[in-house]
């Protein structure tokens, strides 16, 4: 029998993951379904209880459910726990295994397909929300030379820099900053992390913060060049992404996590690149 997945979310429509996870399907050889799942508000646990009862045997969760999912969860991995939100569900017995994959797919674009270092960088991330929150330990993990997380609101970066520095036992500095607290101080890598790309606003970040050479990388996909993007590229900047590349790795990871084969993902950001103009 054909072994089903879904993503889960409201509104579903424009979920990319069924397109990602069945093109993957098909170049690992993997005899799965993938479809969506759209869940009334407040209907998350009845919608996925149903799909489990239908023989589903993962999802991955998009927004408003990530902290449906991590609420639904039996067995949460360290990355969902310090998300605090949960990507991708894996249904074996009666047990559901959460994970979140966002950030380590963020770092696996930035080593893999953008053949960019963290190791001893000077990292800047934009925004104190969920995505962010995701991103903190696997940046971590390549062992920066510093991160500094700045949001509007500062006591949000400061308690993330807390809490990134608790799980890390202190050996890259971390620091949670206002955007006035930028002035004078570069960067290597600077991700936009805000939801600020989504609206079109532009957040008071001084052209300065990008080193020669910077990379800086939008973590929304398919939006061509925001506001952020364009202010790195009148400052100069030329190494410009967005998320596509992230979009493609969180989903091979969970590819990976539920079938133990890990896809080629060339092929899938090549389709979905949205040229950035
Ligand atoms: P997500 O889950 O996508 O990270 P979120 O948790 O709502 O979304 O967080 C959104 C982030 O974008 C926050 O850090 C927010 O800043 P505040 O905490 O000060 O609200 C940030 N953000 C949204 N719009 C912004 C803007 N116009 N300028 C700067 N930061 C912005």
């Amino acid at each position: 029998m054909t072994d089903r997945y879904a993503v889960i979310g409201n509104p579903i429509e424009q979920s990319k993951s069924p397109l990602i996870h069945m093109a993957f399907a098909q170049v690992t050889g993997q005899d799965i379904d993938y479809g969506k799942v759209l869940a009334p508000l407040g209907g998350f646990a009845q919608a996925v209880d149903a799909f489990r009862a239908a023989g589903g045997q993962g999802m991955n969760v998009t927004a408003p459910f990530k902290l449906d999912a991590f609420a639904y969860a039996s067995d949460l991995a360290p990355s969902a726990q310090i998300a605090g939100a949960v990507n991708a569900l894996k249904f074996e017995g009666g047990r559901v295994y959460a994970e979140n994959f966002d950030g380590v797919g963020l770092v696996r674009d930035v080593r893999h397909n953008l053949a960019c270092t963290l190791q001893a960088q000077r990292v800047l991330v934009l925004g104190a929300g969920g995505a962010t929150r995701g991103a903190l330990l696997p940046i971590l993990a390549e062992q920066p030379a510093e991160l500094v997380i700045v949001n509007r609101t500062v006591d949000k970066a400061e308690a993330l820099a807390a809490l990134a520095r608790q799980h890390q036992g202190g050996h890259v500095p971390v620091q949670g900053l206002g955007y006035e607290q930028l002035q004078g101080r570069q960067f290597d890598v600077v991700f936009n992390a805000t939801s600020a790309s989504l609206t079109a606003e532009v957040m008071p970040l001084p052209s300065s913060v990008f080193a020669p050479g910077a990379l800086a990388y939008e973590l929304a996909y398919g939006k061509g060049l925001t506001p952020f993007l364009q202010l790195a590229q009148q400052a100069g900047v030329t190494r410009l992404a967005d998320g596509v590349g992230m979009l493609a790795e969180q989903a091979a990871e969970a590819f990976l996590w539920w079938r133990g084969v890990r896809p080629d993902t060339q092929a899938v950001i090549r389709q979905l690149t949205v040229p950035l103009v």
